[in-house]
């Protein structure tokens, strides 16, 4: 049973009812921001297991995707999206894009989720056929809102970032944004008055 009344920051429980009216600032919020960016320091460490990771390590390929739709003028959340959106890749290989769009789903738009969650059938048109599976598997989202949103997804910014050549911004230069976003879920039970977009 827990006491209803300990500080979670001291090993106490999470569950107590004080703290869920705060629960955007609390040091558990806080502790989650720091597991999701000590996770992506740990996509440094894949190298050569996956085709395109031989060149560039999968925390490399998610800078270089973020620096670049930075640098084209995208939003901030647009961007914080771009850094994560292979965190699964060592965590769920089979549906990696589902993975990383349920863990942001509190906090980003409904397109970006969308963008996120199916990226990977839209990038497979640059390498399923090495693989046996169908490059244009991507046509049997055709008619989607978001379709062509995924199209740019790839093709600006996920495609392009395989780059050993390409200098880009760090996992510290993305941190403050990572913060802002992941601090402030929008659509979440535990957040009942959420603020509007
Ligand atoms: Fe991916
Ligand atoms: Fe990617």
């Amino acid at each position: 049973m827990n006491d209803g009344d300990t500080d979670p920051t001291q090993g106490g429980t999470v569950f107590a009812p004080w703290v869920l009216p705060g629960l955007q600032n609390s040091a558990f919020t806080k502790g989650f921001v720091d597991r999701i960016l000590s996770h992506l320091k740990e996509l440094d460490d894949s190298r050569a297991e996956a085709r395109g990771f031989d060149k560039v390590t999968r925390l490399e390929h998610c800078l270089q995707t973020a620096t670049l739709a930075h640098q084209a003028g995208e939003d901030e959340e647009y961007v914080v999206c771009c850094v994560i959106h292979d965190i699964g890749d060592l965590l769920a290989p089979f549906n990696h894009g589902e993975f990383a769009a349920a863990l942001l789903e509190p906090f980003i738009s409904e397109k970006n989720y969308w963008l996120i969650a199916n990226h990977h059938a839209f990038q497979g048109y640059y390498y399923f056929e090495h693989i046996g599976l169908d490059k244009n598997l991507r046509d049997t989202y055709k008619g989607h809102p978001y379709f062509d949103d995924a199209i740019t997804f790839c093709d600006k910014y996920d495609m392009p970032a395989f780059n050993p050549d390409m200098e880009y911004m760090s996992l510290d230069d993305f941190e403050p944004m990572i913060r802002r976003l992941l601090m402030a879920p929008k659509k979440s039970i535990w957040v009942p008055n959420p603020p509007q977009h």
